[in-house]
Formats: structure tokens, sequence, C-alpha cells
């Protein structure tokens, strides 16, 4: 709570009008934070593609599409616009996304955060423009680049594989796959050996032995500033991409026990899941309840605690809990640090606007390993406020601590 709700107070201490939730406009007080972060991103028109927002722009839609899903799905019976505007940022997407070729050159991994609504919507008639753009999305996994190990490259920079793609990959390719293939067929196998396959390969390469975490991602060539000689790692665990690869384990396993996948895929996930989870708590800074920028180099001068990988921390852990994949003995703790670093969220990165709605600060712009990849790159990338990277992710967040009663 900073500037602007001193000055609505300040104003309404002036003019004797009571505060109260009607002062702040439809975006209400009283209602849930993630109901209200969701009408405020709403209101600021974010998470629609317009062609102008960036190489992120795609997966600014994707990830509100996503957020917003979640919403829609649990508070169904309120009348709330949020499955609409799940449809009309899927529509602006099938605008830049239905040609498979430009998918898989022009865009990051990212793109494929688009594939779920797409793909939800594309069934019935007179939806062409959405199975279309599923479609395209899908074959353009077939098209991105690879090492000569298989693994896929995150962008354009040559061998370079991240985190942050699996977020978008996961979910988007095993929901196709389940969509569009029959029990026991090879196309099935292929696609689910194939998306394990990126899970366990940027776990073979990241995975940091002395925190447990996972650093942003690795140059299979190896000759990047940054890399590693031996694994090609970059040298540091940035929050937000660990975050987008924590949060892809949870989802996609969600996916793999619905669809009552093949004992091994859930397996896999699961273990990488109840390996990575008590790491991540044990990373939190015990003073904020939050976790660092930099993860592994907590109360370094310069680091901070950072509202995106926070967020998705805390949703990762909380979602795990209600699905009971996180190990029983662990479920209490992990729950307690989700909750704890929900509030410190809510109370120091939401901001109160004087028109009622809600701003989120404090989270990072893009972190790219075409870059130093040093300590001092990841500090002094600018801090933005209101990049749905973070609002979506707290959205996501406060939703899973609204479902247990909170
Ligand atoms: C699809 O994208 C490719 C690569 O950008 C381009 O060459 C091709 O003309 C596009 N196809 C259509 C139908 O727009
Ligand atoms: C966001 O955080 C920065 C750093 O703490 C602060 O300077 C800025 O005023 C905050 N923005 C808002 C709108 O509260
Ligand atoms: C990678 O970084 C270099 C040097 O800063 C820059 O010139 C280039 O445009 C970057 N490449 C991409 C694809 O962003």
């Amino acid at each position: 709570m900073r500037g602007p709700i001193y000055a609505a107070t300040f104003a309404a201490v002036l003019f004797g009008a009571p505060v109260t939730a009607s002062n702040y406009g439809n975006h209400g007080h009283n209602k849930p934070d993630s109901q209200r972060m969701a009408s405020s991103i709403i209101a600021r028109g974010q998470g629609i593609m317009t062609g102008l927002g960036g190489s992120s722009e795609a997966l600014q839609a994707g990830f509100v599409q996503k957020a917003f899903t979640a919403l829609s799905e649990y508070y169904h019976k309120s009348g709330e616009p949020y499955a609409q505007y799940v449809r009309e940022s899927a529509t602006s997407a099938t605008e830049f996304l239905a040609n498979a070729s430009n998918n898989a050159l022009s865009y990051p991994m990212d793109r494929l955060s688009n594939g779920n609504a797409a793909l939800a919507l594309s069934h019935g008639k007179g939806h062409d423009s959405y199975r279309a753009t599923a479609d395209a999305l899908r074959e353009s996994i077939d098209l991105n680049r690879r090492n000569p190990e298989g693994g896929l490259w995150y962008f354009v920079y040559p061998y370079w594989s991240y985190l942050d793609g699996m977020y978008s990959l996961g979910p988007f390719y095993s929901l196709y796959t389940f969509a569009t293939t029959r029990i026991g067929s090879h196309s099935r196998v292929k696609a689910l050996d194939d998306l394990l396959y990126q899970f366990e390969t940027l776990w073979e390469h990241c995975h940091h032995h002395s925190t447990g975490l996972l650093t942003h991602g690795y140059d299979f060539r190896k000759t990047a500033v940054w890399a590693d000689p031996e694994t090609g790692a970059s040298p540091y665990v940035w929050g937000r991409s660990l975050g987008w690869y924590t949060m892809a384990l949870v989802d996609t396993l969600e996916i793999l026990e619905k669809e009552n996948a093949p004992h091994k895929y859930r397996k896999a996930f699961l273990e990488k899941f109840q390996t990575l989870m008590p790491a991540v708590v044990k990373a939190v800074d015990k003073c904020t309840g939050g976790w660092w920028q930099v993860i592994d180099q907590p109360r370094r001068e310069g680091n901070y605690i950072e509202s995106s990988g926070t967020a998705m921390f805390a949703y990762s852990l909380l979602k795990g809990s209600r699905l009971g994949y996180l190990p029983h003995k662990f479920t209490p703790a992990a729950k307690k640090v989700a909750i704890r670093a929900q509030k410190y969220l809510t109370k120091h990165f939401v901001v109160e606007e004087a028109d009622g709605t809600v701003g989120y600060n404090g989270t990072v712009s893009v972190c790219s390993l075409n870059s130093t990849a040093s300590y001092d790159y990841y500090i002094h990338q600018p801090i933005l406020y209101n990049s749905v990277l973070g609002s979506a992710a707290y959205i996501l967040a406060s939703l899973e601590v609204e479902r247990l009663g909170h």
C-alpha cells in the first residue's frame, strides 16, 4: 500500500467521504486478491496480442489465458468476465500464431502457452481459427530447432536451451497429444517420450549440486561466455526461470494424472517435483518469506526479493500440496511457506491505485542468456511495474490460497 492510496485517503479526509469499497469502483476491495488483480489486468488491457509488444508478447497473452482459465474454473458461478477475456486474448493470438514455420522462427518457445486456450476453444463449429492456431503451435514443436541430442533451442540463440520454455511446452504438448492420439499409438509414445526428454535433459545439464536447484539454461556447444566447461550450464539460479520450470512440472503432472498416462511418465515428473520443491523451500528467504532474484546468492549486495518468481513458487507449492504431489510429511511446511509468501507479495508489491485498480510491482524484466549471465547482469535488469509475468503469477498463487479458505 503505497503512494496512490495515501492520496485517495487524504482526499477522503479532506472532503469527508468515507473510505469504503465503493470508493474504489467495482474493482472492489471486498473481492479476493486474485479477482482484484484480474479485474485490474482487464482494465489495463493486458494479455492481448497486438504485434507491438516485443518478443515476450506471446508469453504475456498465453500466461494471462492460463491464469484466467484457472480463475474461471474456480469462480465459474460468480458471473465474472474471465472466460470471456481468455477468448479475447486467444482470438488476438490467432492473428499471429497460426503459421507453424513462422511460430518456430519468430517466437521463443513461450509461444506455446497460447496453445491450451486455442485447443480448448477449438471444439465445435465456427472455431477453425483456434484449431488452426493449436495445430500450428503443435507443428512448430517439430519445426523448432534442436541440438544434436534433441534438446529444443529456446529461441534463435544457437544450441541454447532454457528452463523458461518448459512452462509453455509441457502442458500444451501433453494436452495436445492426449487430444489427438490413441492410447499406446506410436505418435503418442513418441510425443510423451520427447516431452519427458526435454525436462530431463535440462535437469541433467542445469542441476546445481550444492543447492539442489537448476540454473537458467545451458549451451550444448559450451562456447558461450557463461557456459560451464563440463555441462554447458549458465552459472546462476534465476528465480523466474526456475519458477517456470516448477509450474511446468506441477501443471504437466496434473494433465498426465488426469489422462491416466503410463506410469513411467507420471513417476518421472513426480520424482522431479518431489526432489526439487524441498530445495526451493530451503532457498526461501527466512526473513521476508520471499525468494531472491538470484536464488543461489541470498543476501548478496544488490540482490532483492523478486515478485514473479516468488508468486510462481507459492503457486507450485500450493497446487502441488492440493493435488497430493508433495511428500506427505513435507506438505504442511510447504503450505505454510507458500501462504506466507503470498501474504508478503500482497503487502509489499500490490499497489492500490486511485482509480480502484491494483498494480503489481517488483517484477524483473526479461533476463536473457544473450548476455554475460553474470550476477551483475541479473541484478541490474530493470524492475517493472505491472508486468503480467508477475501479476498473472500472483493471480495463480492467490487463487491457491483462496482455495484453502484463507
Ligand atoms: C509462414 O511463415 C513463413 C516464415 O515466416 C513464411 O515464409 C510464409 O510465407 C508464411 N506462410 C503464410 C501462408 O503466410
Ligand atoms: C515500485 O517499487 C520501486 C522500488 O521499491 C519503488 O521505487 C516504486 O515507487 C514502486 N512503484 C509503485 C507504483 O509503488
Ligand atoms: C544478443 O545480444 C547482442 C549484444 O547485446 C545484440 O546485438 C543482439 O541483438 C542480441 N540478439 C537478440 C536476438 O536479441
